[in-house]
This record gives C-alpha cells, structure tokens and sequence, in this order.
C-alpha cells in the first residue's frame, strides 16, 4: 500500500505557540502550494504572508466585530445564538504568529469569449462556468500549502469564516486588484503540545459511489 501518512497526519491546528516561522520555511509551503494543479495551469493565485502580530490581532478585531453585527441582524434568537457560538471559530488565527492570505484571481474561460455577446446562451454559459475553477485552485493550493506545513512540523488551518469582513480585512492591509480576491485565511505555526483530536470522517461507504 502506498505510504499516506502525510495525509492523515494534518489537520486542522487552532492553537500556536508564541515563536516565528521562519521565513525560508514559509517559503518551502507556499512553493508546495505552487505546485498544486490549476485550471489550464493558470495559476491564477497569490499568496501575502502576514507576520505583524499588531496588524493580525486589528484582523481578527474587525472580523469579531463584523461577526457580533451579523449576529445581531438575526430575527430569531437561535440564529443569533448559533452565530454568537461561532465566534471563536472565526477568529482563531488572532494569536497565530503568522497569516497566510490566500487569494484568487479570475479564472479565463473560452467559454466566456465565445458566448458574452450571446444573452441568448446565458444558461449554457452559466453551466460552462458553474464548476468556479478560481475557487476549486486555491483551494488545491491551500490544500498543498496545509500538508507541507504538517509535514515540516507546523500547524496550520484553512478559514474561509473571516471572509464574512473581506472589506475590512482590505481596509487594514490594502487592496490591490491584481492579487484578485481574498478567499481564504491560514494562521500557521508550532503547535501547542496538546490539541484537539480531528474530527472523524464519514464512513467510506457512505461518500463513494462506484459505476462498473
Ligand atoms: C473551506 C473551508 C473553510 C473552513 N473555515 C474554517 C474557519 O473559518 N474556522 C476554522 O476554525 N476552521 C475552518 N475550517 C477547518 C474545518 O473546520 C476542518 O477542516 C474540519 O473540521 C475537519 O477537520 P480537520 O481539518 O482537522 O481534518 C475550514 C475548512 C475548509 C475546507
């Protein structure tokens, strides 16, 4: 059987200790995130690596604050209680020594040049474009960059929660359009000595489904 184990070693890490990342190995992830597929080789990613704690810690502020705002706009108190719950989930990197923002720039389709001019084929071209390859790219660069760092011994988790404040997030560090757009956060360092277990896995039979 093939050796997997750099797989089944990762998961999701919340919490860090207080010591850098150094700069070459955060290098090293964010290459194995380069070598990820992308749609027709694109590579129509970019990554910004934070390391100012100062400007993680005002992130994780607006996204608290954005959080607590939506919360409040629920009509029923078992919304808002369910969002209030998810707080720390979103915010979890706020003591992360590092963040790694990922970003996705847009994905060029022929489809898109062959039928823009055609309001006419506008449910064909909603089919063309329906699997968001931008999307499915980053998320296998993600991936790549999450099993390099368990791999080198650090712990790391992908957040799409604090998406909810991307305008704020942009506030604090700029925006710049050529990145393309903010999909993803991932705070990365040593992990503590004890964290939590990974959650179980659905059993294989009840996701796979063969056609002979
Ligand atoms: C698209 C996506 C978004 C996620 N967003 C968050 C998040 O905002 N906060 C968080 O703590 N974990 C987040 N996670 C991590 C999942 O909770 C985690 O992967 C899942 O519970 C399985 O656990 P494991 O990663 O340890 O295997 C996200 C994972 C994915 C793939």
């Amino acid at each position: 059987m093939a050796d997997l184990d750099f797989i089944y070693k990762r998961k999701s890490i919340r919490k860090f200790k207080d010591q850098e990342v150094p700069k070459e190995d955060l290098m090293e992830m964010l290459k194995a995130a380069t070598y990820a597929p992308s749609g027709k080789n694109q590579q129509n990613w970019h990554f910004t690596v934070i390391t100012n704690k100062d400007k993680i810690q005002e992130i994780a502020k607006v996204v608290a604050d954005r959080h607590t705002e939506i919360a409040n706009l629920a009509d029923e108190e078992k919304n808002k209680d369910n969002m209030n719950k998810f707080l720390k989930y979103y915010t979890v990197f706020k003591n992360a020594p590092v963040l790694v923002l990922f970003y996705a720039k847009p994905y060029k389709t022929i489809e898109y040049e062959i039928l823009k001019n055609k309001p006419e084929c506008k449910d064909l071209y909603d089919i063309a474009i329906s699997s968001k390859s931008e999307i499915q790219t980053i998320g296998a660069a993600i991936e790549n960059f999450l099993l390099a760092a368990a791999n080198m011994g650090y712990g790391a988790c992908y957040m799409t929660g604090p998406i909810h404040s991307r305008d704020k997030i942009y506030e604090i560090i700029g925006r710049n359009e050529s990145k393309g757009e903010l999909m993803a956060l991932v705070p990365v360092g040593v992990p503590e000595d004890k964290t939590a277990p990974q959650p179980k896995r659905l059993p294989l039979e009840d996701v796979v489904s063969f056609i002979d």
